[in-house]
């Protein structure tokens, strides 16, 4: 196991560049299942949440290349298999997306559960609604989700929330259903965009894709292709947070900084000052951090992605902010390590009141999930003196390489290996 240190106070300072999108990569390397062909991905961000995702294609017979780093090929033309277990399943929710593409390219799949998840119970419902409306037969067996599909036949399908891997998953087997079908209340999220593109490039033929109502012309089969993986819109809005929080100056390069307007009007109205160039942001704070409330939302509202980071500013804001988690019923985690900081926070049931403090202290804390660890290296960067934040595989599943970009930006932080446990001698 290992363990990220950071000592505290150093306004952070110079250019970083952002990695491929988490959550662009995952549904396009699951789309390769639909192909008989070769995809070339670039910009694939290295990931663990990325590795889990080719140990899953692979076990299920797709070919998997790496030929030099951040670029994957991946051939799907022999690939047979149609079970995703439990034990892979279990460690990346993700790997649900493998689910439609399945059912579309083999008629049938054994998908586990998701099972629940630190920020919540996270069920599929939705998305086996949408595959059942398509003319799979989908029964729950010993935690698996098992569907048969003779032939998918295209449908209008309302979902009753715009669930993002939910309208993924939908959108993939829609593609190779006879016929034609709609997605209402589709999910808008950028990521949803970036699928129904490298979708088409396969010969798909999806419109509206990024808006709530898509259209899917379904194909008889689809073929190989290349592209090239948008950047992370929530790495660059967590170091937007850095150059924030700890009172910097820094410009985050090849981003679009169109996919954050909800973030980067909450991170002006706190006191930031943010310059946009074409897929350049700069971000300066020099004086005073203001609270300001945000309610999280789906896209295009303030990412539920983002919460966890931007609370870790406003704990050193003046004033007090109510910050309002509406996308998922326990995605606070975060909150008790920012108390042990020194923080003073009060939650009631999805709200949460930060009261601004003057400064956090350094302390031992614990990483819970993938964006709760982020919000703790930041609130450490702010930090009087030193924090260590253990259980780091939870970032490592969705930033690369965190610490060597912010050591580039001046920040004092190594990671290091967790040091033995010191057993307690029960007498
Ligand atoms: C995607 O998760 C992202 N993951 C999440 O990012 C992100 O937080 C989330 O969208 C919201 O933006 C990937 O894209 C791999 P949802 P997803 O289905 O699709 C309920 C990260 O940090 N729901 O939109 O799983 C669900 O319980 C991760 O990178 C149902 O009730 O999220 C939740 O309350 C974390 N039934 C809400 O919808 C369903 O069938 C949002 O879930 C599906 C979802």
């Amino acid at each position: 196991m290992e363990r990220i240190v950071i000592q505290g106070g150093t306004p952070l300072q110079g250019k970083i560049r952002i990695s491929g999108a988490k959550n662009a990569a995952l549904p396009i390397m699951a789309a390769s299942l639909l192909c008989h062909g070769r995809c070339s991905l670039s910009n694939v961000p290295a990931l663990r949440d990325v590795n889990t995702m080719v140990v899953l294609l692979r076990d299920l017979g797709v070919v998997i290349g790496q030929p030099e780093p951040g670029r994957l090929e991946l051939d799907a033309s022999e690939a047979r298999g149609h079970r995703a277990s439990y034990d892979l399943v279990r460690t990346m929710r993700a790997s649900v997306l493998v689910l439609g593409p399945l059912i579309a390219r083999f008629g049938r799949a054994e998908v586990s559960l998701p099972g629940g998840c630190a920020i919540g119970a996270r069920p599929i419902n939705i998305h086996l609604m949408g595959l059942e409306k398509l003319g799979a037969t989908i029964s729950i067996e010993n935690g698996y989700a098992c569907a048969e599909a003779s032939v998918l036949k295209g449908a209008k399908i309302t979902l009753d929330f715009p669930t993002v891997t939910g309208t993924m998953n939908i959108m993939m087997a829609a593609s190779l259903a006879k016929g034609s079908s709609v997605i209402e209340n589709a999910a808008c999220e950028p990521e949803v965009g970036e699928l129904a593109s490298a979708l088409n490039l396969m010969g798909a033929r999806i419109y509206g894709a990024g808006s709530d109502r898509i259209e899917i012309h379904g194909v008889e089969s689809l073929s190989g292709m290349s592209y090239e993986i948008m950047p992370d819109r929530i790495e660059t809005g967590t170091f937007l947070v850095a150059g924030a929080i700890t009172g910097g100056d820094i410009t985050v390069q090849g981003c679009r900084p169109e996919h954050l307007d909800a973030v980067i009007n909450k991170l002006r109205e706190a006191g930031a000052e943010i310059f946009i160039r074409d897929h350049d942001i700069r971000i300066r704070r020099l004086g005073e951090l203001h609270a300001v409330d945000v309610k999280t939302g789906v896209y295009p509202a303030f990412a539920t992605d983002m919460q966890a980071q931007f609370m870790a500013l406003m704990t050193i804001a003046r004033g007090s902010s109510v910050i309002t988690e509406t996308v998922f019923e326990n995605r606070f985690m975060h909150v008790a390590e920012l108390l042990r900081m020194g923080a003073d926070i009060l939650v009631e049931g999805n709200n949460a009141v930060v009261r601004g403090v003057e400064q956090l202290s350094g302390a031992p804390l614990m990483a819970t999930d993938l964006r709760a660890s982020a919000s703790l290296i930041l609130a450490g960067l702010a930090a009087q003196g030193e924090t260590t934040v253990s259980r780091i595989y939870h970032i490592d599943r969705g930033y690369e390489k965190i610490e060597k970009k912010l050591q580039d930006l001046g920040a004092k932080i190594r990671r290091e290996k967790e040091p033995e446990k010191n057993t307690v001698q029960t007498v």
